[in-house]
């Protein structure tokens, strides 16, 4: 079964890997006409792309989310400043060398990042109720928000229909590991699973199956704009020329560009505090069953509780070195604060990756201490679970803790429209490889190194992976087109045998 072998293959190669391998080795879905010679193709590719889930909902249930794909087909204008105010923001992306220390609220990044949750709050329901959502439409001008297609494509993890959510697969399996150094979870689970750092051990007994991450991104108009031109209404991804390169033709993203994403866990409030009066939202993720005498999750899904555990957030700022500044809030209960919105608390932000900092050189003298991510001094005070990522660098509660934002998103790359992207093949394996964070190495000092478009990623490897300027959601996208295109309708989602 290809379940088994790749459960073989990860315990060789390390867990991470099989994170990776999972999202794009066992994505599988139904093309209806795949044998159609491609005469049907441009409009059931679009059928495909443009619709909101995998399974509809049950027939005269009305539910909170719709993909919003209206995207503006002329360029916003900019920002303005009272709307955008972070992009004028004194703050410090020096990059000189060596690098000096940054700080929290002498570097202004206090306020950056809080500017951004203003933008992103605006209009939304004070506590993100279930029966609301996240509204794309806030009411004047047209849309605020629009998400990605081709996100529910693969029944494995593709978008569910009451709020768009889709399966992370980025949660890291060694947060997974019993103290006897045995995995405590199957790693045939159909969702990838993740525990709280700083969880009790009497919580991982009881829920050794692990928690499922259902998370749904939103971009704002300018982000949107990139997206429909990248993928016009046919539903097929688009190129163009940029600097010499071929890019999808909205790419990169212009100025002002902002995406948010809501992050959703199972794991329930008597094991995480801080979820404490957090946002329950009904979502269509997969039950819990058995597999190899151990709980596990299914591909069969149900409507179940979730609760809003981070919001992530992603803005272009052409002063960065990356083009891109990634910040996110964790939910905290036991914040004041009289909404959902008030009682998030900011971790950190991140704007490059350290390429001066371990594990992109060696560790010792030569490591330079971080000056692309900072963190928020208040973690690790009150009840945030927090850990960081790879060495200190910005990763939040549910993220692999061996990584970081930019160094993930970095690896944001697809093989030419109609190819088939393969992680560590053909584009870089985003979700980690053998030996991630834990000691210096050529891969280590690729997957920690800054990029703009449209570079290709850094070590030569993946010289013909076309840069998608950090968004690991157009990464899913362009994944799964390929699978389409290429017309080898995987099979659906199989549980391995129980
Ligand atoms: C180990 C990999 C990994 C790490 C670490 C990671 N992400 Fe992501 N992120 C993803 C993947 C995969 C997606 C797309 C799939 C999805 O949204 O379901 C994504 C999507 C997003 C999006 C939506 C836009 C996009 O690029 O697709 C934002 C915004 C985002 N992440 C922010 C963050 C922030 C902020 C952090 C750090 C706190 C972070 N991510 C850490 C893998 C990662």
């Amino acid at each position: 079964m290809k379940r088994s072998i790749l459960g073989a293959a990860a315990r060789r190669a390390g867990l991470a890997l099989a994170v990776g391998a999972a999202l794009f080795a066992i994505s599988s879905c139904r093309q209806t006409d795949g044998a159609d010679g491609g005469k049907a193709a441009v409009g059931a590719a679009a059928e495909f792309a443009f619709r909101s889930s995998v399974e509809s909902p049950p027939p005269g249930e009305s539910v909170p989310f719709k993909l919003s794909a209206n995207y503006p087909t002329a360029a916003p204008a900019a920002c303005a400043p009272a709307d955008c105010p972070w992009l004028t923001m004194n703050v410090n992306f020096d990059t000189s060398f060596p690098p000096k220390p940054v700080s929290w609220q002498g570097g202004g990044w206090d306020r950056y990042i809080a500017s951004i949750l203003t933008y992103v709050r605006k209009g939304q329901d004070p506590n993100l109720a279930d029966q609301v959502g996240f509204r794309p439409d806030i009411g004047g001008g047209g849309p605020r928000w629009f998400n990605v297609p081709w996100m529910a494509y693969d029944p494995s993890a593709g978008r569910e229909y009451r709020h768009g959510t889709t399966n992370e697969r980025t949660a890291h399996l060694q947060d997974l590991i019993g103290p006897d150094g045995k995995p405590l979870v199957a790693d045939d689970s159909v969702g990838a699973v993740h525990l709280f750092a700083g969880m009790s051990d009497a919580c991982k007994g009881r829920y050794p199956e692990g928690f499922e991450t259902w998370s749904v991104g939103y971009y704002n108009p300018q982000g949107g704009y990139a997206i429909g031109r990248s993928i016009p209404k046919d539903g097929v991804p688009k190129t163009a020329d940029y600097m010499g390169s071929q890019m999808l033709a909205g790419l990169p993203f212009p100025a002002g560009t902002v995406v948010v994403k809501v992050l959703t866990t199972n794991a329930p409030p008597e094991c995480v505090p801080a979820l404490k009066g957090s946002p329950e939202w009904r979502v269509n993720r997969h039950v819990l069953g058995s597999k190899h005498g151990k709980p596990s999750y299914m591909c069969a899904r149900a409507v179940q509780v979730s609760r809003v555990v981070q919001i992530d957030v992603a803005v272009t700022d052409p002063r960065s070195p990356t083009g891109w500044v990634y910040g996110t809030y964790a939910y905290d209960g036991n914040q004041p604060g009289a909404t959902f919105w008030d009682r998030l608390v900011p971790l950190g932000v991140q704007w490059g990756t350290d390429p001066w900092t371990f594990p992109a050189v060696p560790d010792g003298a030569a490591s330079l201490p971080l000056q692309q991510s900072v963190a928020n001094p208040a973690i690790g005070t009150g009840n945030l679970y927090e850990h960081m990522g790879c060495r200190g660098r910005l990763a939040g509660p549910v993220d692999n803790p061996q990584s970081s934002c930019v160094s993930c998103h970095a690896s944001a790359y697809a093989a030419k429209p109609g190819a088939k992207s393969v992680m560590g093949q053909n584009v870089p394996p985003s979700f980690g490889f053998d030996g991630l964070c834990t000691a210096y190495s050529a891969d280590n000092a690729s997957y920690f190194q800054n990029a703009r478009p449209p570079q290709s990623f850094a070590g030569g490897k993946y010289p013909d992976a076309m840069s998608l300027d950090t968004s690991l959601q157009l990464e899913v996208a362009m994944q799964q087109y390929g699978q389409y295109a290429t017309g080898k309708a995987p099979e659906p989602c199989v549980d391995s045998a129980s």
